[in-house]
């Protein structure tokens, strides 16, 4: 492998040709390098949107990557999407994976920095937040700001829905959700098993060590739990 690709797969934005069944739902989905290649945490909400009802509702999907999520959310039933990314070359990805899909629904693409987004309300916000490659010296940053300014995208009684891992500190999730008023739903949970770039982080081992409960060793192989959170806001 060059080392311009070993870096890339360091980076997890190498080229990958994706193919999934996701209950009745075939996904194959294009994803060139530079865009983020589906993970263990993006397949389980994958799975786990196929739980949800999204029939007649207006959505926007955080950093919708290669469009994973945001086929599904069509196929389960909303009117509309407004699918967000941090530059016009990854929402274009987006576009081509759910044009692909035969998505016939409204769907805005917009370039936008996280919460900082136009419109709205919404009546759901999904997304797959960044956090081992969140860029951030505040690596919890993109779940921070999720919950505390959900109200800004979410109307009322909206639900915010997103995948986190216990390396994130699930703990610490669950208390920012209470203490803002929302209603919690865990949809599911699983395990995942660690991404060969946690161990090339040091830095990231260590930090995530600090974090009681973060991650288990079994027979030699360490594993993430990985849960999907519905959160109602209040009303
Ligand atoms: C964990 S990936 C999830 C991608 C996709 N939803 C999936 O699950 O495969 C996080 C995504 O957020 C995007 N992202 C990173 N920083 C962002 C920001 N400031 N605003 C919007 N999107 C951002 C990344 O480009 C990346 O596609």
């Amino acid at each position: 492998m060059t080392e311009k690709l070993e870096q890339r797969h360091g980076e997890n934005l190498y080229p990958v040709k994706f193919a999934a069944q996701f209950g009745d739902h075939e996904l194959k989905l294009d994803v060139p390098e530079g865009i983020w290649n589906p993970t263990p945490h993006g397949v389980h909400l994958a799975h786990m949107l196929l739980d949800l009802d999204f029939s007649g509702e207006n959505v926007l999907e955080l950093g919708a990557g290669c469009g994973i999520h945001s086929i599904l959310i069509a196929r389960r039933g909303a009117a509309r999407m407004t699918l967000t990314e941090i530059d016009a070359a990854i929402c274009d990805n987006a576009r081509h994976n759910v044009e692909k899909h035969e998505v016939r629904i409204p769907t805005d693409y917009v370039v936008a920095d996280w919460m900082h987004v136009e419109g709205g309300p919404f009546d759901a916000l999904v997304t797959n937040p960044p956090f081992a490659k969140s860029g951030k010296r505040y690596r919890r940053y993109f779940i921070d700001t999720l919950i505390l300014d959900a109200h800004k995208l979410v109307r009322p009684g909206g639900r915010l829905v997103f995948v986190q891992s216990s390396m994130a500190d699930i703990p610490r999730s669950l208390a920012l959700m209470a203490e803002n008023g929302m209603d919690v739903a865990i949809v599911g949970e699983t395990d995942g098993p660690f991404r060969q770039y946690y161990f090339e982080d040091p830095t990231y081992m260590r930090e995530m060590a600090a974090i009681p409960g973060s991650y288990s060793v079994r027979d030699g192989k360490h594993y993430e739990r990985l849960i999907v959170f519905e959160a109602r806001l209040p009303g």
